[in-house]
This record gives C-alpha cells, structure tokens and sequence, in this order.
C-alpha cells in the first residue's frame, strides 16, 4: 500500500521522484505529493488528489528545484482521499517533511499529547501524528533528526516505511522500516541515493540495494553516505545487494494494459519458471524430474513433515487452495490452507514438525508476513512461494521457490496466480516422489504434460478474440456464478476475484453442487454463470448441475476440453481449452477466465490495471 520514493544525491530529485513513482502507482492512487529541499534551506511541498499525471500538471511552472527530495503515491487508511490528507506531511513549524506507508495504531493517544502539547493538526491521518512527534523530539530533546526520529519510532507501535526530509540541515534524509517495505539503492561511488517501496524505480539507476530490516533506521547523506541504526541509535551492519530485474518488464511492451500483457506473458513464464527445475524428455519419459534446491536442503524435515499449513491472501490463497488438492493426491500429507489473516490471530495450533508453505507475489503482504513469523515461533520449517526476490517474506522463510516470472504489476494478478500453481505443482511432485507416495509412472507422466502447459497456454491464447465478443454481451451483468469442481473450484473462486476486482460486478465462486444449497435462488434469466466444466471423474456430475441451472433459465459460459460434445447442448457459449492431466487443468482453465474479466471491464471503460480501492502490495492488515 502506497508507494514511497526518496532521492538525495547531485542531480536533481524531481524527475527521478516522479518517474519513481509512476513505477510504484500500482500500489496506490489516492493521491501523490512531493517534498523538495532546495541546497539553501527551502522546502516545497505539492500535493493533489488522484494520479501521479495529476501532480505532474500541478507542478508545472513552479519550483521544483532541490537535489534532495520525498514522494508518494497514497493508498488511504487513515482520512479520505484529499490534499490535506496527502503525503508529504510537513511538520507544525515547517521544518519536517515525512512520507508514511502503513498504519500508526496508537496514532489517537499520540496525537492527544500532542494536542496537549499545543499541536495543531491539519489531516485526519496516522502519518501526521508522527510528523508531529518526530518535530517535537527534534525540538524539545534539542536532538538532530535522526535521534528524533529514534525517539518518535520508540512511542509508536504499528507498520511503517517512512521517509523524512528538513529543511534546517538540507543535506540529508532519514528513513526507516517496522513491517512495510522499504529498499536504499546505492548509486555511483556512493555519491546519490535512491530510496523505494520495491526496487523498481531504482534499478534503472543502481542495481545495488541495501533492503532496510524491520527495526532499522537509515541516516543518509551526500557527504557521509549511509548509515544504519537501530531504534537505540547503535550502528547496524548490512548488506549491499546486487538486483536482477529485467527493465522491459516493467513497461507495457506495446499491450493496452499491463494485466492484458502478463496474461500473454503467461507461458514464457512459466518456461522461465520452471527451467532447471522441470526436466523432461519426451522420448525417454523415465529420465523425467523435478530438481528443487529446497527440497534436497530441507528433504527429511519435508518428508516427515506432520502437517502442512499454507497460508496466503486474494489470489495467492486461491493457488493455495490447489496446492492442497496437489499435496494432498501426491503426498498424502494433510494439508491445511489458511486466509493469513485469520491464522496469525487464531491461536494456530502449529508446530516443529509443521511445514508452512507461504504464497505471496509481492512477498510483502502485511497479513502474509505476520502469520510466518507467528509460525516461526512455533518452530515450523517456512517454504516460501515467493516472486519479488529479497522480499519481506522470502527474507524471513527458510527455504522456497522464487515464481521467477517477473514484476507483475497489474493489480489483478494473473501470471503469479499460474507461476503459483506451477511451483507447487512442482513441490507436489518432488515430494511425492520423495515419499514414495506418487507412483514413478505418475511422476513422469504428469512432469511431461507439465512441459507442455506453456505451448497449450499459447493454443488459448489464440482465442483471446472469441471471449473478447463474448464479454460484450456481460457488461450489463451485476452478477456473475462461478462454478467447478475439485481441482476447478479454486479455479472459480479465482475467475470470481479477476471479474469482481476489475469490472465491479459482483461475483461469487463456489464448488459447482454446493450451488443447490443456495446460491442458487439467485439463477434467473439475467444471471451469467460460468460453469468449469473440463473432463474429469466429476464430469457427468457437473453437466447434472448445468442442468439445474439451465432449468431456471441462467445464462450459461462453460469452459470444457476440446472437442467436448455434451456441454455444448446445454451451455449458451463454450470456450475450448487444451486437454491435459487433470491435476493440471488449473494452469489452462484460469486462462479464459482472466480474459473475460479483462474484456468485461475494459468495455465497461474501467481502469484495469488499478481499480479503485485497491492497491498490489497490501502491507497493512
Ligand atoms: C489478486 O488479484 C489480488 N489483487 C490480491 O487478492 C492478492 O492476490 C493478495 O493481496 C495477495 O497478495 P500477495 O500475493 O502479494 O501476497
Ligand atoms: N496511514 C497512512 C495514510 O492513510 C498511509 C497509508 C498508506 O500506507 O498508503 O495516509
């Protein structure tokens, strides 16, 4: 939530602060506001509601010199979009400048001592509270910056990655991080420093990034570069990282949006994904494998695991939601999948012989995060099912699986829900081939299907034109069905998320029988319900529950396996995928599914790759 940039160094701030965070408005985009320090002791703060485009046409004309600099694009917590609630927030005597992301959960009795201290506020948010605080150490411990911004950190308990300028001493930046991300790039012989949310708009700067650790404050300057303390001001040492990431991923690479990119995107990712970890040879299928570094590091701990729980949010718990179904056929392990949320707050019982599997895209998420530690505690290995490299969580996991198919940076996830599903497809097969649980002519037969999921994705996306006209007719729709059955009902939960995030239609998934146990008072003619109907041993059972629907007139979508004959005599559309193993259904089913919700919205003139109220990286609870 909300994207952070900083800039201190002999060039100017501005343009790199703005193009930083049009990178990062993905993760918020209630307003953007920008601080700037002048060498002379100036500072020039601008602010607006709405998109970082909004603060480019605000600035025009004005000053916007400086060679030190904060910015930040809002995702609201605290206080309605507004430019009052807008970051930077400036401290009461005009001296402090600070960019928040996260939540300052004490922000109400802080801010009463404050007012009994003779503050004056002028926001309703959290951020503005430690503005205050970090001026009045700053003023009253006759401190510099940086101890007043030890001090403050000390009263506040919450999340937080805050960046904060002044205009006293121009000639530095403060930042710190409790739970919110927070990355210092290292520029040219350590002369300029960038400071980000995620790497991204620094890479194409320095790809050296020093990722700041939960409890430590970053002192930064041009003449004494940067330093990192704890909150008892003491020296911490760290780390100076190199980052690998592709920059043409980061652009919209000749695609309208980006969501509509990362689903073409889909099968040279999983390619990427699963190179040197899926080795298959189509005419000696008995060399067939899966080689996963985490599985030979941690191979008794996985084998003898007790139970596993996965935990994850949105899409990644979707893909959760699979890997059991995975696990569970493969491994013949019990397999628990848990919302993070709830499990960091429902006294789990977990522990050292647990394997907690953790799946986040943005490996930020605040829920995500809390939930492994909280296992940690309790002794448990912690996989992590990752894609941002260096992340919060995959810092804090014992072993995992990076995704590897690149910045996703649509909202709406796509290629990390089928990058998800292929890496635990993966460790599914690893460890049930370890166990001795999956027979050797299973493990080789489903490792060369799986070869073969990047070409099948590519067969469907050939038909991106068929559902594109089909989603013109579900435009007026306020409420859709999704409906599957074992391997598939993960996958209607998924295609409900996609539709109801994008479009704003109202969309429910469900296994496709429990619908009779009420969902289905809702069917009537206006009623589109898309049924995943591939072939599996549940098949005649579902083509029982589209006749149910049919019988109340429901518009029936059906997504089946080619060449499929039944379905097509009671649905009113069907949408062909590749056959394949059945366990591998989800990475081909989801495919149409994102492109309908796409096209649905897109017709609807909704802003697909950032629909209100969301954010990419939620990293508060
Ligand atoms: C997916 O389309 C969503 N935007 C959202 O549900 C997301 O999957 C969820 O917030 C979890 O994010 P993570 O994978 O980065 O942890
Ligand atoms: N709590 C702060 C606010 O509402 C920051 C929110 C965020 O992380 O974007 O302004």
């Amino acid at each position: 939530m909300c994207g952070i940039v900083g800039y201190i160094g002999e060039k100017q701030a501005f343009p790199i602060l703005i193009e930083g965070l049009k990178k990062l408005e993905y993760r918020g985009y209630d307003s953007a506001g920008v601080a700037l320090v002048k060498d002379q002791g100036e500072l020039n703060v601008y602010k607006t509601t709405g998109k970082v485009a909004n603060l480019e046409t605000l600035v025009d004309g004005k000053d916007i010199e400086g060679h030190v600099g904060i910015a930040h694009t809002r995702w609201a917590t605290h206080g309605e979009p507004s430019v009052k609630n807008a970051h930077p927030h400036v401290s009461m005597d005009g001296n402090i400048a600070i960019v928040h992301n996260g939540i300052i959960e004490n922000y109400q009795v802080l801010k009463q001592q404050l007012v009994d201290r003779g503050y004056m506020f002028n926001s309703t948010t959290d951020t503005e509270v430690l503005c205050q605080l970090i001026d009045y150490y700053y003023n009253n411990n006759g401190s510099n910056l940086l101890s007043a911004v030890c001090s403050a950190l000390n009263d506040v308990i919450g999340a937080y990655a805050i960046v904060v300028t002044e205009k006293k001493n121009p000639h530095h930046l403060v930042a710190a991080r409790q739970s919110s991300p927070l990355v210092v790039g290292v520029g040219k012989d350590k002369k300029e420093f960038f400071i980000a949310s995620d790497a991204t708009p620094i890479v194409e700067h320095t790809d050296k990034v020093v990722y700041l650790d939960d409890g430590q404050i970053a002192d930064i300057s041009i003449n004494n570069g940067l330093h990192i303390v704890n909150h008892s001001n003491k020296q911490c040492q760290f780390d100076i990282k190199t980052v690998d990431m592709d920059i043409s991923k980061l652009s919209k690479g000749g695609f309208d949006h980006f969501m509509l990119k990362e689903i073409y995107e889909q099968p040279n990712c999983l390619r990427d994904a699963m190179s040197g970890r899926l080795i298959a040879n189509a005419e000696h299928p008995e060399n067939n494998r899966i080689v996963l570094s985490a599985l030979r590091d941690y191979r008794d701990r996985l084998v003898n695991a007790r139970n596993i729980i996965i935990l994850g949010c949105g899409t990644s718990w979707h893909a959760g939601l699979i890997g059991k179904q995975l696990i569970e056929s493969m491994c013949r392990k019990r397999v628990s999948v848990e919302y993070a949320s709830e499990f960091r707050y429902n006294n789990p019982v977990v522990d050292k012989d647990d394997v907690v599997i953790a799946i986040s895209q943005s490996g930020e998420t605040a829920d995500t995060l809390a939930a492994i530690q909280l296992a940690k505690q309790h002794g448990a290995l912690i996989f992590g099912i990752v894609n941002a490299v260096g992340s919060s969580i995959a810092r804090e996991t014992d072993t995992g699986i990076y995704l590897h198919v690149g910045p996703e940076i649509g909202v709406a996830s796509t290629k990390a829900f089928t990058g998800q599903v292929a890496m635990l497809t993966l460790f599914a097969l690893a460890l049930g081939h370890e166990t001795g649980t999956l027979s050797d002519s299973e493990y080789h037969k489903i490792i060369g299907e799986l070869a073969l999921i990047p070409t099948k994705m590519e067969k469907e996306l050939e038909v991106t034109e068929k559902i594109a006209n089909l989603a013109k007719m579900f435009t007026y729709a306020h409420n859709f069905l999704y409906l599957g059955r074992g391997f598939n009902y993960p996958v209607a939960l998924e295609g409900a998320l996609k539709l109801k995030e994008i479009s704003y239609i109202h969309a429910e998934g469900y296994p496709a029988a429990e619908m009779k146990h009420g969902p289905i008072a809702l069917v009537d003619q206006d009623m589109p319900i898309v049924f995943i109907a591939t072939h599996h041993k549940l098949y005649e059972k579902i083509i029982s529950n589209m006749q149910e629907v049919k019988s109340r007139k429901g518009r029936i979508l059906a997504i089946v396996t080619e060449g499929d004959e039944h379905v097509r005599e009671i649905a009113d559309n069907v949408i062909e995928i590749p056959k394949t193993e059945n366990c591998l259904v989800p990475l081909l089913s989801v495919v149409p599914l994102q492109i309908l919700a796409y096209y649905v919205a897109v017709d609807k003139g909704l802003n697909v790759d950032m629909p209100r109220n969301l954010a990419k990286s939620v990293t508060v609870e």
